[in-house]
């Protein structure tokens, strides 16, 4: 996709395959849009005066442009006159390439660059604008016989000034947008394609790609090595061996410390022996959208080339029974040397992170966070619009939670008392795997903390935004959104 900005002058003159213009409830057109009423014999005036296009944001119309050199007019509402919200705007955002996705417009010119966003700026606009025009365009096709049809649009001319900071967003919006596709697009894959070994190698071909990025990646050997107890724990069924993936960024000053993001890769949960029931159960294959996450924030890491220093670790496992499985009741000892009884198998998210979480302290990080598909109570206390955020550090929540707000990729800060953590008291080890019914996102990130006292840590438990259901079933990507907005405030960007 190109994109570019231009002062654009005669707009009823211009050759476009699709003109696109925002209204607001007040229906006022500006002089451009005028303009083109009157190239185009009153189509949008008489459209606005019937009624029918009551621009609320995220409303969108096609019009002919007869009369017009363009071919089409897209109509957006902008809702009521003044500011938009930056959610209205994302809003209109997404029906602008919704709309342009069902058309065969492969050109399209953007009037109204005047748009007004409550405390954002013309350079949020644009990264946000060519951030969706990329994820609009992604299409799974990978395991179909038949691929789907892609989408016509290749260029998108902005009307506006081209500048230095202009031209920065959206670069810094097509990295993003691609490094979210990466994470789509792994997390979509089927169990049986991407298994810890794939991971592995999508991370050894990234290394080897940029010479910035180092790759190793950790075999059960070394695990049994290292003494991780917990994450072998959780690969004991199966008969895909499980993998520690180490990439290591260097874009800062040697000796900086790092910013270490660690990615949940249980790249099928069956639940275990703890075995889950059978509904839904093929959604699990997106259990490895933390470490998707983890992957598609490198990318676009190394194609911002930011200059900090970013390391990113992912856990990769499947989790599955067999008679080699790990039972409930099962004592294990992790890295840390705290043991832990496996009271439910399927409590594995938090296995294989605390031996990974033990493990990045070698890197003497600025901070860690990770990022796990880790309870379902998360997706009921916040159901898929924000993630949930937990840390030992209130400066560093504060940053994430801003970072959401500013990508649009939100999270809403949980509560990691001390009150919570004797929910997982054991009698027969150091703690239990799970906390009990109530709480069990907190008690989750609780079970995570006591492997974190050393080093600023947050963790996001994306189980709710990960990946969406029903007919719309997908990964979506997130939170690369708010990780690459956290990582940029970091490199003063
Ligand atoms: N991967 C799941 C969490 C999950 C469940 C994410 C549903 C999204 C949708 C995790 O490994 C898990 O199974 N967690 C258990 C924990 C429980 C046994 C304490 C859960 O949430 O039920
Ligand atoms: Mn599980
Ligand atoms: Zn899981």
């Amino acid at each position: 996709m190109n994109f570019s900005l231009q002062l654009l002058t005669n707009h009823a003159t211009l050759t476009s395959d699709c003109i696109v213009l925002t209204v607001a409830t007040d229906h006022k057109l500006d002089s451009a849009a005028k303009a083109i009423d009157k190239a185009c014999g009153g189509v949008l005036q008489q459209t606005l005066d019937a009624g029918d296009f009551a621009a609320k944001p995220g409303d969108a119309m096609l019009l002919p442009a007869t009369g017009c050199q363009a071919k089409r007019l897209l109509l957006l509402g902008t809702g009521e006159p003044g500011a938009l919200s930056p959610q209205n705007y994302l809003k209109l955002v997404e029906a602008l390439f919704r709309e342009l996705g069902r058309t065969k417009a492969k050109t399209a010119h953007l009037l109204g660059s005047a748009l007004e966003v409550e405390a954002r700026d013309c350079a949020w606009q644009l990264q946000q604008l060519a951030q969706a025009a990329v994820t609009a365009s992604y299409r799974y096709t990978r395991t179909l016989s038949k691929p789907r049809e892609a989408g016509s649009l290749r260029k998108l001319v902005v009307d506006g000034k081209p500048g230095a900071s202009s031209k920065r967003a959206l670069a810094q919006g097509v990295a993003i947008g691609q490094g979210i596709n990466a994470a789509r697009e792994l997390g979509n894959l089927p169990g049986n394609v991407c298994t810890p070994s794939y991971l592995a190698n999508q991370a050894r071909a990234l290394g080897r790609k940029h010479a910035k990025l180092k790759v190793s990646v950790l075999d059960e050997k070394k695990m049994r090595e290292l003494k991780m107890g917990a994450l072998l724990s959780v690969t004991a069924g199966s008969a895909q061996p499980a993998r520690l993936i180490v990439m290591e960024y260097r874009g800062g000053k040697t000796g900086e410390a790092p910013q270490v993001l660690v990615g949940k890769g249980i790249t099928f949960d069956s639940g275990g022996i703890s075995i889950k029931p059978g509904a839904k159960m093929d959604e699990m294959k997106f259990d490895m959208c933390g470490a998707a996450s983890v992957l598609g924030t490198m990318e676009a890491v190394l194609a911002l080339e930011l200059p900090i220093n970013v390391v990113g670790v992912i856990a990769a496992s499947e989790n599955l029974p067999s008679g080699t499985a790990t039972k409930p009741g099962d004592v294990v000892t992790s890295m840390s040397g705290q043991t832990i009884e496996i009271l439910n198998t399927d409590a594995e998210g938090r296995l294989v992170l605390c031996d990974t979480l033990t493990y990045v302290a070698r890197f003497k990080p600025d901070t860690v966070i990770d990022i796990a598909t880790l309870t379902g109570a998360c997706v009921v206390a916040l159901g898929s619009h924000a993630s949930g955020l937990y840390s030992n550090q209130q400066d560093l929540a504060d940053q994430l939670l801003a970072a959401g707000q500013q990508s649009g990729d939100r999270a809403w800060q949980m509560p990691l008392w001390e009150d919570y953590q004797k929910q997982l008291d054991s009698n027969f080890a150091d703690m239990g795997n799970v906390g009990g019914p109530e709480a069990g996102s907190i008690t989750a990130a609780c079970f995570l903390a006591r492997y974190t006292k050393d080093y600023r840590w947050a963790h996001l438990d994306i189980a709710g935004t990960a990946w969406l259901g029903g007919t719309a079933k997908g990964a979506t990507g997130r939170p690369v959104g708010l990780l690459m907005q956290y990582l940029l405030d970091r490199s003063g960007a």
